[in-house]
């Protein structure tokens, strides 16, 4: 599908976005294996949220769905919950299903594939099969290190101690899941610190999890039951927030949304870009997790520089940023972000090559992305490449131009994360 975007004349909304991907994944998870009934609402609405809800159900997961996000779920324990499912479990396009599925099944005295589509089919899977072989189960990967994963779950699984090689929530959410099933205490060390919602929330079901710097700590048990409302996905609110950035006199402001530190990056790099932002904290969702209301106000940006475990707190939000960086005075550098490449498309590649579409001044380097402004951005024809994150991206970038439309091809990806993104753009700038 594509979609034509012109460029915006103003932009003064407030919006509330859909329930968040990331805590949607691991509630559904944690629900569906805790001993007892388990409450989700404002569950996302986002596709890879219904792959994970149809594996769990594929492999014998007790999962009621509702209108508007409300879901019901029973389950009998870590490693007693799950069966071995007819055929391969189908992840769709999410690392998320596919990573955390693998952990929780490991435990499981069970056989499963796990499968998704030709983007899914290409990310790396070693770094969690790895681990999980550790525990003592049996993980076959294709040729590659890749999907499809064939796992032979085996319980109780012992208890591991791993330092991964490159940070990410995925894999640590991974050996934490499947750590509920072992025989002991389970250590993740992590190079740098990711988001912590598995932590949180498996905080919430009572599970015993320390946290000692980047080395967090599970102690094996049955999660309990728990009722959550899911905060607003601030992945999906970085569009908006972003775009009224890079525009004095624009402002946007989103109500609810989770303010996980190791989500908010991006408003770390838009204030020191220049922008003005406001916070203003609700009550935590499930007691552990925060939300509030973000209003972010349009100034005149300058440059700044990602890296190191700034690049970690805003890796979703690179793709847009990146976008923002055109409209900045002087030489932004995005650093330590080769985990880009691995990620739904290879987004530093798609993003260099988009933003010189658009006049934008953008060189690649091997972990990032090197962008010079500000540039006056026209209409293009661009490319999702099958990437939610580039989709919306580049509608972003579409608002910015200060003349012609952009043709956004594959914008469809965006439901992904986001369902009824372009609707919700289309009228925050009516
Ligand atoms: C996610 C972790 C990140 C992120 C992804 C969601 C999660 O991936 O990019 O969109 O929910 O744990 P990695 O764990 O691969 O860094």
């Amino acid at each position: 599908m594509i979609e034509r975007i012109g460029p915006a004349q103003h932009l003064d909304a407030t919006i509330e976005v859909p329930g968040d991907k990331s805590i949607s994944h691991r509630a559904l998870i944690l629900g569906a294996i805790a001993r007892g009934r388990s409450y989700i609402g404002n569950c996302s609405p986002a596709d890879d949220v219904e792959s994970t809800m149809r594996c769990l159900r594929d492999a014998g997961g007790w999962v009621r769905a509702f209108g508007r996000g409300r879901v019901y779920l029973d389950g009998s324990g870590a490693g007693a919950t799950l069966r071995t499912p007819d055929g391969p479990l189908d992840c769709g396009n999410s690392g998320s299903t596919m990573r955390l599925l693998a952990g929780v099944l490991a435990g499981h005295d069970l056989n499963a594939v796990l499968d998704g589509d030709a983007s899914l089919r290409r990310r790396p899977m070693r770094r969690v099969a790895e681990p999980l072989r550790a525990m003592g189960a049996e993980v076959a990967t294709a040729h590659g290190g890749t999907a499809p994963l064939e796992i032979q779950g085996h319980r109780p699984l012992h208890a591991l101690e791993w330092r991964p090689e490159v940070a990410s929530a995925q894999v640590k959410s991974a050996i934490l899941l499947a750590g509920l099933a072992a025989d002991g205490d389970t250590v993740v060390e992590e190079p740098l610190p990711t988001r912590d919602h598995t932590e949180r929330l498996l905080r919430m079901c009572g599970v015993d999890v320390g946290i000692d710097g980047r080395r967090v700590t599970v102690t094996p048990g049955d999660p309990q039951p728990f009722g959550l409302r899911v905060p607003g996905d601030v992945s999906s609110a970085a569009f908006f927030l972003a775009l009224a950035s890079a525009r004095q006199g624009w402002r946007m402001r989103c109500n609810g949304v989770g303010l996980n530190p190791g989500r908010t990056g991006f408003l770390d790099v838009l204030i020191a870009m220049g922008a003005e932002i406001e916070v203003e904290e609700g009550e935590p969702a499930g007691g552990v997790e925060p939300v509030g209301a973000v209003t972010v106000r349009g100034r005149d940006l300058h440059e700044t520089v990602i890296a190191g475990e700034l690049t970690v707190r805003c890796i979703d939000e690179l793709p847009v940023l990146a976008v923002i960086a055109t409209q900045a005075h002087g030489e932004t550098e995005i650093r330590d972000a080769a985990e880009l490449r691995a990620k739904e498309s290879d987004r530093i590649a798609a993003v260099a090559h988009g933003l010189r579409a658009l006049g934008g001044a953008c060189e690649e380097t091997s972990d990032g992305l090197v962008v010079t402004g500000p540039s006056q951005l026209h209409g293009a024809h661009l490319d999702s490449h099958g990437d939610h994150r580039l989709a919306m991206a580049w509608a972003v970038a579409a608002a910015l131009a200060r003349e012609g439309d952009c043709h956004i091809a594959g914008a469809e990806a965006a439901s992904v994360s986001f369902p009824g993104f372009f609707d919700a753009l289309r009228h925050a700038l009516s």
